[in-house]
């Protein structure tokens, strides 16, 4: 099939790039001239594990290829995609801006077609964006123009992306055209031979369904969050050892139950706070889903003043390690680390970062941070290091050459990776997430 992606970023140059793989002939448009340059030259702008080859294979074997040009993009494709950003407005509203856009760029290029098109929304959106993004086609596109519309909510998560996309746990189409449903499950036949993942509903069903995810993944992560903080409040409680007592109850489960700095990314903080939003619009406030983000805000706030409280020398210096969202991504929106560190540096802390990707990092802190270019070059000197992203290097540290380098002897464990008692062994103060273990306690 031709298919077209608007929006090149995460989704779109993943969803672009492993279309084409499958053979079908991709062309993924953007608005920005630099980024479709440097994509065209084989360079990607995001690091994803796996996805640089696939991009290269295909951009040689001439399946995948990328334009700022719309017009032919759209005209030449069955199925175009619609993948741009829907950032949040300062209010936690959705911006549909560039969304908006895109499905008006599209209507007008459609005009004068004959083929049947399928526009399929990839982005996330907030509940009823469907109708908006319909009426605004409708508007631009002739009466000829043979057309229908598809919800496909994108289920892939960063630094799995590759691997969720082939093996998807499930394949969300929302539509109410039996012509569209059958060219959607043509397209993603290939990832759907050994076992029937696609579920059809309509497209509000489909829109609903991806902010339902995301709000229970996030709520799951704020709930086990503030119950770390209720088992730092208990004398020898270790929300670690509660954790596992917990989650082997299968109703409940492992997935997302882990103590952390908080969620971060592009989609958990905007999401939630996007569908409550619009749920409020529509004259309903949810409780609970109200308060998830203020709950997951507060908890990063409330790390960093445990963190600042003990760092109770003259000029702290402490080294960090990790500092995107989460392992195996070089994204940083909505990085924990960004208030974390933030605070830090306001209380007068000398920082030294180290992450194997820390690109975007280093345009967001600049020079108000040191990086170093590995990790025990991060704790030279330190009083103190705090464990924020759990990249795989980080899970079995030398804690006697920590020791050996470092000044102080405070361990800051905000993802619960380490033995609290090999570290204490060595001389450590360790302090996890809702874990109770200081220098002295041998449990
Ligand atoms: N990143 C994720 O892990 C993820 C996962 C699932 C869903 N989503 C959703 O998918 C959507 C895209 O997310 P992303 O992370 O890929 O965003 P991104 O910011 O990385 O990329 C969006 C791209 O769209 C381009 N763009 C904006 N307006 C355009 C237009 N009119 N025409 C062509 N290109 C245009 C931008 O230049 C940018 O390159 C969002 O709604 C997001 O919530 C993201």
């Amino acid at each position: 099939m031709k298919l077209s992606m608007v929006g090149t970023g995460y989704v779109g140059l993943t969803t672009g790039a492993l279309f084409a793989d499958r053979g079908n002939q991709v062309t993924c448009v953007d608005t920005n001239s630099d980024l479709v340059k440097q994509l065209c030259e084989g360079n990607i702008h995001i690091f994803e594990p796996g996805l640089e080859n696939i991009v290269q294979r295909n951009v040689s074997n001439g399946n995948l290829n990328f334009t700022t040009d719309i017009g032919s993009a759209v005209r030449d494709s069955n199925v175009i995609f619609l993948a741009v950003g829907t950032p949040s407005n300062g209010d936690g509203s959705f911006s549909l801006e560039y969304l908006k856009q895109a499905a008006k760029d599209i209507g007008k290029e459609l005009n004068g077609t004959t083929d049947f098109k399928v526009v399929v929304g990839k982005s996330t959106v907030p509940q009823g964006t469907s109708e908006t993004v319909l009426k605004i086609i409708n508007e631009e596109v002739e009466d000829a123009v043979n057309w229908a519309y598809v919800s496909n909510p994108e289920t892939l998560a960063e630094g799995t992306a590759v691997k969720d996309f082939e093996k998807p746990s499930r394949i969300i189409i929302g539509t109410d055209s039996d012509e569209a449903f059958l060219v959607m499950k043509e397209l993603y036949h290939p990832f759907n031979i050994q076992q029937d993942r696609i579920m059809r509903g309509s497209p509000a069903d489909a829109e609903l369904a991806k902010l339902f995810s995301n709000a229970a993944l996030a709520t799951r992560i704020a709930m086990v969050n503030e119950f770390a903080r209720i088992a730092d409040t208990v004398p020898g409680a270790d929300m670690d050892t509660v954790r596992k007592m917990v989650c082997e109850d299968p109703r409940i489960g492992y997935q997302f139950m882990f103590p952390s700095p908080g969620y971060g990314g592009s989609c958990f903080p905007k999401d939630v706070q996007g569908l409550v939003a619009r749920a409020k619009q529509e004259g309903y406030e949810p409780l609970l889903l109200n308060n998830v983000h203020r709950s997951n805000e507060l908890h990063k706030h409330y790390l960093g003043e445990k963190v600042s409280q003990l760092l109770t020398m003259d000029r702290p210096k402490v080294g960090v390690w990790g500092v995107t969202f989460k392992p195996n991504t070089d994204d940083m929106r909505e990085a924990a680390s960004i208030p974390i560190i933030t605070g830090l540096i306001n209380r007068g802390v000398e920082v030294i970062v180290y992450d194997p990707q820390d690109n975007k990092a280093r345009d967001i802190f600049g020079d108000r941070v040191e990086f170093a270019k590995e990790k025990y070059e991060a704790v030279e000197d330190t009083d103190a290091l705090i464990l924020l992203t759990e990249w795989k290097e980080f899970d079995s540290p030398d804690f006697n050459k920590l020791r050996e380098k470092m000044n102080g002897n405070q361990l800051f464990d905000l993802r619960n990776r380490w033995l609290p008692q090999a570290a204490n062994r060595v001389g450590f103060s360790y302090h996890g997430v809702g874990r109770n273990y200081s220098l002295g306690n041998s449990r």
